[in-house]
């Protein structure tokens, strides 16, 4: 049972940019999207999260270390502090003038040339924030660029989900978990908030899971880390994903090509 030919008007499967092209460039950085596109990508994936002064920032872990120059939580920096930050220099010494991005400088860069998925960090969540704060500044950072119908909001949060839900009916949402999880029809869970997609890691794929999905007119978009193999990827594709977050969105790209 084939999925969905298209998705948001690009035809399956997609190449989703997992945090960019982190094969190649830094992730979550804006020469990460930019490559990402480059090499063909339909889509690309980046992870926000709040700075100490509310501001949407893209970086995928809760602390700095990993990825940037910086020390501590991300949530107890200010943007300017942030900004101060090189988030390419570890990839690669030519690249340490990238900045961790903010999202509106990437949906202002590339809102218009490609599909996004906003992943909201659950971390984002459990600041002494209310819960809802994170969520109401993408949906609306969202609406301020005019991206509904080109953007996808997931979160590993099944509570972000609802407050998205709850605050847009029109918004575009993917349920996001490492797989399915006991005893929870996960079709259903979708279609109970109006999901599109459901995001899950590529060791849950099977061919029943991206049946009843497309049972329900969903997509079945897996994930992995940077060692998964071209087989791995080709074997999901196999069993009926509509597309992968790919680290390497060229060699996802030429393998569709050659299909
Ligand atoms: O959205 C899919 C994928 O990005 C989830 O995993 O750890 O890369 O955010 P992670
Ligand atoms: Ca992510």
């Amino acid at each position: 049972l084939a999925g969905p030919a298209d998705f948001l008007g690009r035809p399956t499967p997609l190449v989703i940019g997992h945090r960019g092209c982190p094969a190649r460039r830094p992730e979550n950085t804006m020469a990460s999207f930019e490559q990402a596109i480059a090499e063909g990508a339909d889509m690309i994936e980046l992870d926000v999260q709040l700075s100490a002064d509310c501001q949407l920032v893209v970086i995928h872990d809760a602390t700095l270390e990993r990825t940037t120059n910086g020390h501590g939580l991300v949530a107890m920096h200010t943007l300017e502090q942030l900004r101060g930050l090189d988030a390419g220099g570890w990839f690669d010494p030519r690249l340490a003038d990238q900045r961790p991005p903010t999202l509106a400088e990437v949906f202002e860069a590339f809102g218009q040339r490609t599909l996004i998925n906003v992943e909201i960090k659950a971390e984002a969540l459990c600041l002494p924030l209310p819960g809802w704060t994170v969520v109401e500044l993408t949906l609306a950072e969202i609406a301020r660029c005019g991206l509904e119908r080109t953007t996808v909001v997931s979160s590993m949060s099944f509570d972000a989900l609802l407050m998205a839900r709850a605050i847009n009916p029109r918004l575009n949402l993917a349920v996001l978990a490492h797989g399915p999880k006991p005893g929870i029809d996960t079709a259903m869970l979708c279609q109970a908030i109006g999901a599109r997609a459901f995001n899950f890691h590529i060791s849950s794929v099977t061919r029943d899971l991206t049946e009843s999905l497309h049972r329900a007119g969903l997509l079945a978009l897996p994930y992995a880390d940077a060692s998964v193999t071209p087989s791995a990827m080709a074997r999901a594709l196999e069993l009926g994903c509509d597309g992968f977050f790919a680290d390497d969105p060229a060699a996802l790209r030429a393998m569709i090509d050659k299909q």
